[in-house]
């Protein structure tokens, strides 16, 4: 038998021209459960979570999945068990992490747009700590913290002015971005955190952007953030933590990201230069947990030969894989059986009725009707990203272990999308 493993998906290989995660083989998952299906592979997310933890080996530091990432209760579980936290950012991933088994205490909470009830019901669960975004939002945690009789623990989130090099709707960091609070302000937002009655400063925060595939922004950042701790502790708020956000990119298309354990080792590098190394260490990564540990199943629907282009019709959309669409976002496509024969240049293409429905362009496949393809590095901002535009149902999830595979959510129906909505009469 013949054995090679997907560049960047180290639990997904090819045997003898099929495709397999972990022991189980896709074709098969695909017969049972039907198209589109997203798999995941749980070997896949403890391996890069490991790649963090090794970078954090000695030292007091805790790792919050970003679960806007994939926040399936199937895949919170796996880092629940695992020991992880959660970075959430909206009462809905609030009770979606306390459902997975997540403790309050282990819960940060982040996000531009926190409202009272949102704040109300973290406090009520003791969330970690929550990452404020303004000086208004400060104002109002608060007075919401007095008077429910507690005290919120408080990071601020520091915006360090540092190009992270992606794509803009998904750089955070930058001084015309909505996020954070700009660096001229934070010593005197510091200061105003640790006059306000309700709140109690535990925390630093930054994050950068996402999909960030070059050191070079996050060396930056930390001595950014850095020196602000250093300029907030001068002024007299003592901070207890560092979290340095998420942000660490994927390999989509061949550009490969620095390993979490090497990155992290020069950032703590830095930071025991500037004497901070005691600290307690906190990180929200998201896609760099999940993206490459799942993969999209579809089917192909129609081929269908152009004058200018080959269109080969799948039945997954951008509703399922709206990261075409939104961002101009890469995904390998790949045969789940490869065929022989000669490949053709096709624009994948899905059913939804937007010229913007694309899912890959100008790939060369060999594919017949009937063919299952794989959509890669689907694991992060697909499933959790995915609408009923076009009234189509959301696909289902298998989670693979090994040579079992859970079927994790059940494939969406039509009554389950009218569940809510009445006529008028
Ligand atoms: N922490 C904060 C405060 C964030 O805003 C984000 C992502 C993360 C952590 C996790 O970042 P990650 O490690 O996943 O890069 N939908 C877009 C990505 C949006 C990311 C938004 N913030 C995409 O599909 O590329």
């Amino acid at each position: 038998m013949t054995t090679t493993a997907l560049p960047g998906h180290p639990h997904f290989t090819l045997r003898d021209g099929e495709l397999f995660a972990e022991d189980i083989r896709l074709q098969d998952l695909a017969r049972e459960h039907g198209t589109p299906l997203f798999v995941y592979s749980k070997a896949s997310m403890l391996r890069a979570l490991a790649a963090y933890q090794r970078g954090f080996a000695g030292r007091k530091a805790q790792i919050c999945y970003a679960m806007k990432a994939n926040s399936s209760l199937g895949v919170l579980q796996v880092f629940v068990q695992a020991g992880c936290g959660f970075d959430i950012v909206s009462g809905g991933e609030l009770e979606r992490a306390l459902i997975a088994g997540a403790k309050g205490k282990d819960i940060i909470f982040s996000g531009v747009g926190k409202t009272r009830a949102e704040m109300r019901r973290a406090l009520e669960v003791g969330v970690g700590c929550f990452n404020v975004e303004s000086e208004a939002e400060l104002d109002v945690l608060s007075e919401v913290a007095v008077a429910a009789g507690r005290t919120a623990p408080v990071s601020i989130r520091v915006n360090p002015d540092v190009d992270p090099k992606t794509h803009p709707y998904i750089s955070t960091g930058l001084k015309g971005n909505k996020f954070g609070v700009a660096h001229e302000r934070t010593v005197h937002a510091y200061q105003r955190a640790a006059s306000l009655p309700g709140l109690k400063v535990v925390g630093i925060d930054c994050h950068i952007g996402s999909q960030i595939t070059d050191e070079g922004p996050y060396l930056d950042a930390m001595d950014r953030v850095l020196d602000l701790v250093q300029a907030v502790e001068a002024a007299g708020v003592p901070l207890h933590h560092i979290d340095f956000g998420g942000g660490l990119g994927i390999d989509y298309d061949g550009v490969v990201p620095p390993g979490a354990d090497s990155l992290w080792r020069k950032l703590l590098a830095k930071i025991d230069a500037r004497g901070y190394g005691d600290r307690h260490f906190m990180i929200e990564p998201g896609r760099s947990l999940v993206g490459n540990a799942g993969v999209c199943l579809t089917e192909v629907l129609y081929l269908k030969p152009g004058a200018q282009k080959n269109f080969c019709v799948v039945d997954a959309a951008m509703n399922d894989l709206p990261r075409p669409a939104m961002y101009q976002g890469h995904h390998n496509i790949v045969p789940v059986s490869s065929r022989g024969g000669d490949a053709q240049t096709y624009d994948v293409v899905g059913p939804v009725c937007e010229s913007g429905d694309w899912i890959g362009r100008d790939r060369a496949l060999s594919a017949q009707q009937g063919d299952l393809l794989a959509v890669l590095s689907a694991g992060a901002y697909c499933m959790s990203m995915a609408s009923n535009y076009n009234t189509r149902g959301r696909a289902a999830e298998i989670l693979v272990d090994g040579v079992r595979a859970h079927l994790i959510r059940e494939r969406e129906s039509v009554a389950d999308q009218v569940r809510l909505e009445r006529t008028a009469s």
